[in-house]
Order: structure tokens, then sequence, then C-alpha cells
């Protein structure tokens, strides 16, 4: 099967930040937090747009907690391309991106109803490390998985 390659968003670019913004604002219309091209472009977020066979399928990212941990964000695989397994080879490709960049562990949070992200993610070794009721706004549950490298 072909890999997922990752490409670096740069932040300062202008049409960048307001890209990856829009995917945001498409993909998580219920954010309790939505993220802001100011946010975007402070940085703490390393985004990467996401291509298959040629053609960009989603977009993911990484946010450094320590200098050996690395919370993965954002894997986000665009409606046209999603039932193909690809969520599954994009995890694993920003996995591997973090490993690359010396990272030791890697965790992420995901909604308590998001069973697909859930089920990627046990199947590639992680373990639900808490359950964090209301964790990000009145209601939104969510599991943080992790993964020792
Ligand atoms: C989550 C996401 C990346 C999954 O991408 P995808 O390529 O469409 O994933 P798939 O359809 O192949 O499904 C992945 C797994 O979930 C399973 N699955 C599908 N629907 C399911 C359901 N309702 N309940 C449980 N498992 C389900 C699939 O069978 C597959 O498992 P398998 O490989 O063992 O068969 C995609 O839906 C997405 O981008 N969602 C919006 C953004 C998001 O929530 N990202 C995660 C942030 S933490």
């Amino acid at each position: 099967m072909d890999r997922i390659s990752l490409q670096l968003y740069d932040l300062t670019n202008e049409t960048d930040a307001s890209e990856i913004e829009a995917i945001l604002k498409e993909y998580y219309p219920n954010s309790p937090w939505p993220v802001t091209k100011e946010k975007i472009k402070k940085g703490g977020v390393v985004y990467y747009r996401a291509y298959y066979q040629g053609e960009q399928i989603g977009i993911t990212g990484y946010a450094q907690k320590t200098p050996t941990l690395a919370e993965t964000v954002k894997t986000t695989i665009f409606n046209p391309f999603r039932g193909r397994r690809l969520g599954g080879l994009l995890s694993q490709a920003i996995e591997d991106e973090c490993k690359s960049l010396g990272i030791k562990k890697v965790m992420s949070t995901v909604y308590y109803f998001n069973h697909q992200m859930v089920k990627i993610k046990l199947k590639q070794g992680y373990t639900i490390e808490g359950y964090h009721p209301d964790h990000e706004a009145p209601g939104f549950h969510e599991y943080s998985l992790g993964k020792v490298l």
C-alpha cells in the first residue's frame, strides 16, 4: 500500500494560515474553541498537508509538550477520501514524523463519540490513559490515548 507523505505548512504565510483555518472551520464546526488564523500564526502547533497517491487527502499536526512528548492534533481526512482506512495511515504518518524528530511518546485527546479515531489509535498500540468528563467544555468528554515509542 502507498504511504502518506506529509508536507509542512508555512505558518508565516497568510495563504497557508488561511487554508488551515478554513479546513478546521469545515471539519470541526462544533468545536467549543475554534482555532483562528491568529492562533495558527502564533505557532505552538506544527501543521502538515497530507498527500496520498499525489492528492491532498487531509491535514494533521502536533504540539510539542516537552522535549520528548508530543500531542498529535487535527488528524483529518477530507470527506471524499473517508472510509478507505486513510485515517489509520495518517495517524501512523504523524506518529512516524514525531518519532523521526526524536519524540519518545505521543498522545492525543479524542472526543468520546469519535469511535473511528479511538479504534484507529487502539489498533496502533495506544492505550487509554484517561477519561476527561466536560474537558474542552461542558459536554465535551474526551479520552486521552498515549503510546510510548
Ligand atoms: C476520524 C477520521 C480521521 C477517520 O478517517 P477514515 O479514513 O475515514 O477512517 P475509516 O473510515 O477507515 O475508519 C477507521 C476505522 O474505524 C472503523 N469505523 C468506522 N465507523 C465506525 C463506527 N461508527 N464505530 C466504530 N468504528 C468505526 C472502521 O471500520 C475502521 O476500522 P478498521 O480499519 O478496523 O476497519 C475521519 O473520520 C475524520 O477526519 N474525522 C473528522 C476529524 C476528526 O475527528 N479527527 C480526529 C481528531 S482526534
